[in-house]
């Protein structure tokens, strides 16, 4: 349905509802990634026509034609709303005007000085801005600063005359996709919401509520933005203070893994976190600096995010060092080893090689004039990143490939790396997952990290 038009009058927000629980209604959504493409899917699959807005040509191409380009999204799932005519894709953001509802789901990432980027949620608000008609709902899901929604997409919005609440609505809901997670999906993570106005709160948590078993309408915009951010802080100073720990322990001869599992028996009061590589993926090595830059705009000196960031952030680099220590007892230099790197993608059985720590280690490792291969069965070739420049196709893993190598470095513990092979073959297995002394492989040649 149309709601309104340009020209039209006041929208009705009880026609609007009704017409969204009816499935009446046309959704955008704009950003075809990680968070983009399964929301697409859900809305879809519970009765929706949703189009597809992506600038990436080649992605709307491969969608069209029925194809995911997202590992744990499973082609048949895209060809069949294709086929049914109830999902197409296009990189046409003039056509913006079609859906009723938009949702926004670009990227956020931090400038090279580590400041918010909001160029893409920038472009896009103009983009919306420059066809908006009367009755759209509009909604910004990628993660962001407190007041982004009010602040840089609303004046964006009513540039050109119309109102928020009157003539258009605007909302935030934080997006929570956990790619790869077994126990939740789009359908099944709770979703919060917050809107510049009640109808805004109102036509957003109806919305959402026709895909989403539970929505958590809250006060704001600022309140569901900050949510988001806490999340991911909260994150990334549990993960530093388990890194931290885990440095600490290791030089008193304690695993620290050993720790987290006799702490995670406490019923009440613990919850475990798990020390690693460095952070990676979209978000938690990202998010926590959007709040440090706002923060400062208020006089505010976020320190445990900062302290957080610099623990977790030296993580690669204490990885490194325990490889070169390894290496060292045994009469070897960095220099000219043959290191296998384990992992590329970020995070296990994904992927994702975005901020993958694994990239970092490599580039690192490369630069010390060790000779770097890398096996990953996710990821069969390495991209040339916009800030990682290594061209690299991935190691099959056999007996004598793994004896070829000085050292293995476990960076991501993927659940398919033949573990009992690699521990019978290699000659120094340094692991920064613990992933083979759960597996009960603790040779001489293993050398937690
Ligand atoms: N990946 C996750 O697990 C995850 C989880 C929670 C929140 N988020 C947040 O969700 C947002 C999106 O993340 P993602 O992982 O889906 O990113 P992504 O890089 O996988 O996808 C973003 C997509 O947006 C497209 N795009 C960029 N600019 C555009 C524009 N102007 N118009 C149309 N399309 C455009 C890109 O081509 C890309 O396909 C980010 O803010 C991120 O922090 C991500």
């Amino acid at each position: 349905m149309t709601i309104g038009d340009r020209g039209a009058a006041m929208p009705d927000v009880t026609a609007f509802k009704a017409a969204i629980g009816a499935r009446r209604c046309t959704i955008g959504v704009i950003g075809l990634g990680y968070v983009g493409l399964p929301l697409v899917l859900r809305f879809g699959e519970v009765g929706f026509r949703v189009v597809g807005f992506d600038i990436d040509a080649a992605k709307v191409q491969q969608l069209n034609a029925g194809h995911s380009y997202i590992q744990h999204v499973p082609s048949p799932r895209v060809r069949a709303l294709v086929d049914e005519r109830r999902f197409e894709a296009t990189a046409d953001l003039k056509r913006l005007a079609e859906p009723d509802a938009i949702i926004i789901c670009v990227p956020t990432p931090l400038t090279a000085h580590r400041e918010p980027d909001l160029r893409y949620v920038e472009t896009t608000a103009d983009a919306v801005a420059a066809v908006l008609r009367r009755g759209q709902l509009v909604c910004l899901e990628s993660t962001t600063y407190p007041g982004t929604t009010e602040e840089v997409v609303l004046p964006r919005l009513e540039a050109g005359g119309l109102r928020v609440g009157h003539d258009f609505f605007l909302a935030f809901s934080p997006e929570r996709e956990d790619p790869g997670n077994a126990h939740f999906d789009t359908a099944t993570i709770p979703k919060v919401v917050g809107g510049v106005t009640a109808d805004c709160l109102a036509l957003a948590t109806t919305l959402y509520e026709q895909a989403i078993k539970q929505v958590v309408p809250v006060a704001s915009t600022r309140v569901a933005e900050a949510t988001k951010i806490l999340e991911n802080v909260y994150r990334a100073v549990n993960i530093a203070l388990v890194n931290e720990l885990k440095i600490a322990f290791e030089r008193m001869g304690i695993n620290v893994w050993d720790v987290i599992e006799a702490a995670k028996t406490k019923p009440f009061g613990f919850q475990p976190f798990y020390p690693g590589p460095g952070l990676g993926g979209h978000c938690i090595p990202i998010d926590p600096f959007y709040l440090t830059w706002k923060a400062r705009e208020y006089g505010v000196t976020t320190r445990f995010i900062e302290l957080a960031g610099e623990v977790n952030a030296g993580m690669p680099a204490y990885v490194i060092h325990r490889l070169m220590d390894a290496l060292n007892e045994r009469g070897k230099a960095l220099k000219g080893a043959r290191v296998l790197v384990l992992g590329a993608a970020y995070k296990r059985d994904t992927d994702d090689p975005r901020e993958s720590p694994g990239l970092e280690i490599m580039e690192d490792l490369l630069q010390k004039g060790a000779l770097v291969h890398y096996s990953d069965p996710h990821l069969p070739r390495l991209p040339f990143g916009r800030r990682h420049k290594i061209d690299l196709a991935s190691v099959t893993l056999s007996a004598a490939s793994i004896a070829a190598y000085d050292a293995v470095l476990l960076v991501t513990d993927h659940s398919s790396f033949p573990y009992e092979l690699i521990q019978r073959h290699a000659s120094l297995i340094v692991d920064s997952r613990n992933a083979f002394r759960a597996r009960g492989l603790s040779g001489d040649n293993v050398v937690p990290a």
